[in-house]
C-alpha cells in the first residue's frame, strides 16, 4: 500500500494556530515578539528562505526586520551589528542566514549572537544544552523533524532511527534530539555519512530513516525496509526544462519509488521545509516569553 504522505504544511499550520494564543498573551503584556534576519550577499536560495521567514512573521503579527548587506560587507561591521541587536530590547531573535561569504568566519559570527536570542539554535551554548537535554533553543529543522514525527503519529520512542548526514545543522542535532531520554524522543539512533560502509544495509534497518545529505533522490526503494517512515530533509534544485523557472525542487529521497514501500513519507516541497519556518517563529515567541518571566 502506498505510504501516507506526512503533510508538513498542515502540521505547521496546527503549530501556528497554537502560537497565536501565546502571541496574543504576550501582546496583552505589551510585548510583540521581534525577529531580525540578517542576509549577507545575494545567494538566490537564501533570498527565498529569508522572504518566507519574513512573511511567516508578518502573518502571525510578529515584528520582523530583514537586514540585507552586500556580499563584501566587513566581518567587523557584521559583529558590530550583532552587538547592537543583542542589546536591542525590541528584538528577541537574531538569525544570520547561512551560508556567509567566504571572507566571513561563520563560527565567529554565530558565537557572537547572544545565546538568549539565538533562535536558530546554533550557538555553542545552545548546542551544549541540546546535547545534555537542558532547555535552550533547539535548531529549527531538526526540531521540526521531531514535531513532524510526533504529530503525524510516528513517535520515535523505542524506534531505530537511521540518520543519513552528520552536518551541524541537521544530521548531528536531529540525532542528539531524538536520542534524548525524553518523551517524544527515546530513539535508538544510528548516524551515517559519506564514509559509512555499505550504507543500504544500515538504512534498511531503520524503522525511521531521515535523509539529510543534499544529494538528489539518493535514497532508493531498496534502501528502506517495508513500512519504514521516511523523512526527507533534502532540498535540491534539479534542471527541468518543462518548469517555468528551468528547475524543480527534489529531496534526497526517490519519492515516487520509496512511497510504494514506506508506511509514511514527507514530500519535497511541503514536508520538512514549512516546519523549519514555524519552529523559528516558535523559538522567537519562547524567547519573548522568557523576557517577561521576571516582570
Ligand atoms: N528543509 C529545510 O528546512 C532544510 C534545512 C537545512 C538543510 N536542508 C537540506 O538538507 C540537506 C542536507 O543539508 P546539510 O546542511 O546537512 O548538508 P551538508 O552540510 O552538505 O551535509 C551533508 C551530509 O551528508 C553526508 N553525505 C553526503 N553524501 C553522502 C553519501 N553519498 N552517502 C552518505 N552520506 C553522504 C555528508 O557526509 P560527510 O560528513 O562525510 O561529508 C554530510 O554529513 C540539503 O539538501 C539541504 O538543502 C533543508
Amino acid at each position: 500500500m502506498p505510504a501516507k504522505i506526512i503533510d508538513g504544511n498542515e502540521i505547521a499550520s496546527e503549530i501556528r494556530n497554537e502560537l497565536k494564543k501565546s502571541i496574543a498573551g504576550l501582546k496583552s503584556k505589551g510585548v510583540i515578539p521581534g525577529l531580525t534576519v540578517v542576509l549577507v550577499g545575494d545567494d538566490p536560495a537564501s533570498q527565498v528562505y529569508v522572504r518566507m521567514k519574513g512573511k511567516a512573521c508578518e502573518e502571525l503579527g510578529l515584528y520582523s526586520e530583514t537586514i540585507r548587506l552586500p556580499a563584501d560587507h566587513k566581518e567587523d561591521d557584521l559583529l558590530k551589528l550583532i552587538d547592537d541587536l543583542n542589546a536591542n530590547p525590541r528584538i528577541h531573535g537574531i538569525l544570520v542566514q547561512l551560508p556567509l561569504p567566504d571572507h566571513i568566519d561563520e563560527t565567529k559570527i554565530l558565537d557572537r549572537i547572544s545565546p538568549e536570542k539565538d533562535v536558530d539554535g546554533f550557538h555553542p551554548v545552545n548546542v551544549g544544552k541540546m546535547l545534555i537535554g537542558d532547555p535552550g533553543f533547539l535548531p529549527c529543522t531538526p526540531h521540526g523533524v521531531q514535531e513532524l514525527l510526533i504529530r503525524s503519529g510516528n513517535s520515535p520512542e523505542g524506534k531505530h532511527v537511521v540518520v543519513v548526514g552528520r552536518s551541524n545543522i541537521v544530521g548531528k542535532p536531529v540525532a542528539a534530539i531524538l536520542m534524548q531520554k525524553k518523551k517524544g524522543a527515546n530513539a535508538t539512533v544510528t548516524v551515517c555519512h559519506s564514509r559509512t560502509k555499505d550504507l543500504p544495509s544500515i538504512t534498511r534497518q531503520g524503522d525511521i530513516v531521515i535523509a539529510a545529505m543534499g544529494v538528489p533522490q539518493f535514497i532508493k526503494a531498496d534502501m528502506v525496509k517495508d513500512g519504514a517512515v521516511v523523512i526527507d530533509v533534502g532540498v535540491n534544485r534539479v534542471d527541468d526544462s518543462s518548469a517555468k523557472k528551468g528547475y524543480r525542487l527534489v529531496g534526497d529521497v526517490d519519492f515516487e519509488a520509496v512511497k510504494e514501500k514506506a508506511s509514511a513519507i514527507t514530500p519535497v516541497p511541503g514536508g520538512v521545509g514549512p516546519m523549519t519556518i514555524v519552529m523559528l517563529i516558535k523559538n522567537t515567541v519562547i524567547s519573548a516569553e522568557r523576557t517577561t518571566e521576571h516582570q
